[in-house]
């Protein structure tokens, strides 16, 4: 098995598709590698473009709110994204770019071993859950993946788009946080 070393190096030379020759920085992920709950995004934008780290642009200080909300420190999680280079103008990933870059996760998910696995937002959710992924619909719902369970969520950047979405992303953080419980009582 790959080490978190061998892995982040590998993946920081990476040139396997063509966003590497307009990336500032590889965007490899940030957190707790002994995390229970993984998130997943799509993939960089201008701020994590440039800083190295997921989600500290606008959308990822809506989602440090909403963890804030239901109580899980920032810290204790493990936050990635489909996609480790920025697309410019933060346009969808194309297909094969997804297929280029999907082993760096499959091997943090690996290394990581979470309980639970949170998408944010469609474009993780058709990669991970299921290609037709129906992000209105299905948010919220959980599925099993090998020995994972998955649910998706609303990318914090379309709540910041339509904000009557919020509400219904608050009741599915407060589901994942009561799902992390109820596996922690399981085990104890
Ligand atoms: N959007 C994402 O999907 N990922 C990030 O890291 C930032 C914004």
């Amino acid at each position: 098995m790959e080490t978190w070393e061998s892995l982040e190096a590998a993946c920081r030379a990476c040139d396997k598709c063509s966003l590497h020759a307009t990336r500032t920085n590889c965007v490899f992920g940030t957190g707790s590698r002994t995390a229970d709950l993984l998130f997943v995004g799509e993939a960089p934008g201008e701020q994590e473009d440039l800083s190295g780290v997921p989600f500290v642009g606008r959308a990822g200080k809506l989602l440090d709110q909403y963890l804030f909300a239901v109580d899980i420190p920032r810290e204790d999680v493990y936050i990635a994204n489909i996609l480790k280079c920025r697309p410019p103008q933060n346009r969808d990933p194309l297909p094969e770019e997804e297929d280029a870059c999907m082993d760096y996760l499959r091997a943090q998910v690996k290394l990581i071993d979470p309980k639970v696995i949170v998408c944010l937002g469609r474009i993780s959710a058709m990669r991970l859950i299921k290609p037709d992924f129906r992000i209105t619909r299905e948010h919220g719902q959980w599925f099993e993946r090998g020995k994972y369970l998955i649910t998706a969520v609303y990318h914090p950047a379309a709540l910041l788009r339509d904000p009557r979405k919020k509400e219904e992303m608050l009741t599915d953080m407060q589901a994942i946080r009561a799902k992390l419980e109820e596996l922690a009582e399981v085990r104890a």
